[in-house]
C-alpha cells in the first residue's frame, strides 16, 4: 500500500497493525522516549489547501519525532493563487525529493488524483466532504483504549453527516470493526444516498439516537461548506440536537463521548460539556500524534 487515501483499502490486519504501531509509539514516548529514528532521512511535505489545526500539526509533529524533515505549504500562500493548477504544484513539490505527501484539500478526490501522479506516499488527510481516514483511525482507537471490543458497540453519530467526511471515514471503519452505528441529524443533512452508507439506521430524534449507546460522536456544523439553508438559526440546532444536562442523563452511566473538532461551543455541545468528565476530545487529539505516527510506519513498510 502506498498511500492512504480512503478507509475502503484498509483489510482489518491494516488496521490491527496501526494500532499496533500507535500503542507502541504511545507506551514508548509516556516512558520518556521522544525521538524515533524510523523516518530519519525522509521528507514529509504538508499542503494545505484548507484550515486545520489538530490534523496539520500532529502529522507535522508525528514526522518530527520520527526524525523526519517537515515542510508546511499552506494553499493560500501557494502558487496555486497565481493560477497554478494542484497537479503542477505537487510535481513541483515531488520534484524537491518528497517521500510523504499529506494534502488536504477542498475538493473530493483530490488526494486520490495526486497519489496516481506521484511517486511519494500521499496521505490524504481531508478531501472536501469524502474522507478523512486518519481522523476515523485515531476515533477508533481511542473508544478501544476505552472498551474491550469494538464487535457489538452501538455508536451514534449526531449532526451535519451530509457535509461531514469524518462521518463518512467513522462510518466505513466502524462497520469493518463490527459496530452498529446510527446516523442522527436534521433530515436536511441527512444525505439523500443515505442508504448506500451501510449504516444500522438514522433519525432525526437525538434523544432516540443517543439513548442505548456505548459511544455517541457529535459532529462539527460545516457552516464553510454550506451554500444554502439547512436549518433555521444555530439556537434552534442545539436546542434540537446539541449536547445538554438533560441528554447527558440520558446517555447510559459508560457512554463515551467524542467530537473531531474543532467544536462551535454552545452549538454541537454545551460550552461546559467540552472538556467535561465524559468527553474524550483531548483524549481523540493526543492519539492522533500516535496515530499519524503509526501510519507514516505502517506505509513505510507495507511498500517496501
Ligand atoms: N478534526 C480535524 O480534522 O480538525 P482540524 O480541521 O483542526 O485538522
Amino acid at each position: 500500500m502506498k498511500d492512504l487515501i480512503s478507509v475502503n483499502q484498509l483489510e482489518l490486519q491494516d488496521i490491527e497493525e496501526i494500532f499496533g504501531n500507535a500503542r507502541d509509539y504511545k507506551n514508548r514516548y509516556h516512558s520518556g522516549e521522544t525521538k524515533f529514528d524510523d523516518l530519519r532521512g525522509k521528507s514529509v511535505l504538508l499542503p494545505f489547501f484548507e484550515s486545520s489545526t489538530r490534523t496539520r500539526t500532529s502529522f507535522e509533529l508525528a514526522g518530527k519525532l520520527l526524525s523526519a524533515d517537515t515542510i508546511n505549504i499552506s494553499g493560500s500562500s501557494s502558487s496555486t493563487t497565481k493560477g497554478e493548477i494542484l497537479l503542477d504544484t505537487i510535481k513541483t513539490i515531488e520534484a524537491m525529493q518528497s517521500d510523504f505527501i499529506v494534502i488536504r484539500h477542498y475538493m473530493s478526490g483530490a488526494a486520490h488524483q495526486v497519489a496516481k501522479k506521484v511517486k511519494s506516499h500521499v496521505i490524504n488527510a481531508g478531501d472536501g466532504a469524502n474522507e478523512h481516514p486518519s481522523q476515523a483511525l485515531l476515533d477508533a482507537f481511542t473508544i478501544l483504549e476505552h472498551k474491550e471490543k469494538f464487535e457489538g458497540l452501538k455508536i451514534a453519530i449526531v449532526g451535519d453527516i451530509l457535509h461531514s467526511r469524518v462521518a463518512r471515514s467513522d462510518i466505513k471503519l466502524f462497520k469493518k470493526l463490527g459496530a452498529e452505528v446510527t446516523i442522527c441529524g436534521p433530515l436536511t443533512m441527512i444525505p439523500r444516498y443515505v442508504d448506500a452508507l451501510n449504516i444500522d439506521y438514522f433519525t432525526t430524534n437525538v434523544e432516540e439516537a443517543i439513548k442505548d449507546k456505548d459511544v455517541v460522536i457529535f459532529l462539527r456544523i460545516q457552516l464553510e461548506r454550506q451554500s444554502k439553508v439547512f436549518f433555521s438559526t444555530l439556537n434552534e440546532y442545539s436546542i434540537k440536537y446539541g449536547l445538554n444536562q438533560n441528554r447527558i442523563n440520558l446517555l447510559k452511566e459508560d457512554a463515551l463521548i467524542m467530537h473531531p473538532g474543532p467544536v462551535n461551543r454552545g452549538v454541537e455541545m454545551q460550552s461546559e460539556l467540552v472538556y467535561g468528565d465524559r468527553s474524550l476530545i483531548l483524549d481523540q487529539v493526543e492519539n492522533g500524534l500516535f496515530i499519524r505516527m503509526g501510519i507514516y510506519k505502517f506505509l513505510m513498510q507495507n511498500s517496501e
